[in-house]
């Protein structure tokens, strides 16, 4: 069993047992690490793989990046780090002349290190700017996006990707803050709006339930990344990339996320280009969901390559 090493990598990794033994990473591998965050769970590939092997590790966003290389290096330096987009891994992988991999994992949403970042405007928890962008070099912020959808699309977007019941609640509630002409530009002050809007007893336990603005805040950053469109072109392309033979491995934190997954790889069977590994997703042992709550809502699927 993996124990987690903090001084490896701050980020506590998901499932790290059933990522390693579904990916098989073995001496001398090529694997690609496309969510690659602080390097949870490249820490461990990186041992596997040895000094012939090589890991590709991307993340959107440069700052993790140093942070993962930091780890990396304790371990080997058999790794190359891009900053990019995983949709983009086609142009990763010419710029190393490499055709095929022998794995690819996909751990998906945003890393404990991210959310701790309080300039990062992921967490409600925490006074910082509404920005949510993985990558801040691009794209639009959550402030920005606030200010510009109507309260109709605010509620769409709270129901679809956060799946909040009471999303009209919550977008009429801010239409009314924008209206008298306050600017939302921090995440406490959202969370307070949306506090606010769902009526929130004032005994609520912390313990038991989760924050009523985690929803509202997940549907923004799905959208400001635009996260949902990156995997299902990603997933659409996969396969081209994996040797006969060698797996790929996802986990997603979303139903929207691992609906996409299960579909990716049905089509996959379907063509004879994938056999699917997990009939239904693994989730984490109570265990683990004890000892790292974000574990509570991962799916994990994993499919391998056929020989066609
Ligand atoms: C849950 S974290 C990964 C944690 C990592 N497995 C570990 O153990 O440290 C997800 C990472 O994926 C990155 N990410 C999310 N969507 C991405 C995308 N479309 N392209 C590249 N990186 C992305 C985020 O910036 C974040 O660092």
């Amino acid at each position: 069993m993996i124990t987690h090493d903090d001084d490896l990598s701050p980020h506590r990794p998901v499932m790290p047992d059933e990522v390693i033994s579904f990916l098989r990473p073995s001496k001398g591998d090529i694997i690609v690490d496309a969510t690659i965050g602080a390097g949870g769970h490249s820490c461990e590939i990186l041992k596997k793989i040895g000094p012939d092997g090589l890991l590709i590790g991307i993340d959107k966003d440069a700052e993790i990046l140093k942070i993962a290389g930091r780890f990396l290096s304790k371990i080997s330096d058999s790794y190359k780090l891009y900053q990019a987009d995983f949709v983009n891994l086609d142009c990763v992988l010419e710029k190393l002349k490499i055709s095929k991999v022998n794995g690819i994992l996909l751990d998906l949403g945003v890393s404990s290190l991210q959310l701790d970042s309080l300039d990062r405007g992921f967490s409600f928890s925490k006074e910082g700017p509404l920005d949510m962008r993985m990558d801040r070099t691009q794209g639009i912020t959550a402030e920005d996006l606030l200010k510009r959808l109507s309260e109709r699309e605010m509620a769409d977007v709270f129901w679809k990707y956060g799946e909040e019941r009471k999303s009209r609640r919550v977008a009429r509630a801010i239409m009314y803050e924008r209206k008298r002409g306050t600017s939302i530009k921090t995440t406490t002050q959202l969370a307070k709006i949306v506090e606010k809007a769902l009526y929130v007893p004032r005994g609520y336990s912390k313990k038991k339930a989760i924050h009523p603005a985690t929803r509202v805040f997940q549907a923004l950053r799905i959208v400001v990344n635009d996260e949902l469109k990156s995997l299902e072109q990603f997933l659409n392309d996969a396969c081209v990339f994996l040797a006969g033979g060698s797996r790929i491995v996802v986990m997603s934190f979303h139903s929207l996320e691992d609906r996409l997954v299960k579909r990716a790889f049905r089509e996959g069977k379907s063509t004879s280009l994938l056999e699917i590994l997990t009939k239904r997703p693994l989730i984490a042992s109570d265990s683990e969901i004890r000892e790292n709550v974000r574990s509570r809502s991962a799916k994990l699927r994993a499919a391998e390559r056929t020989y066609l």
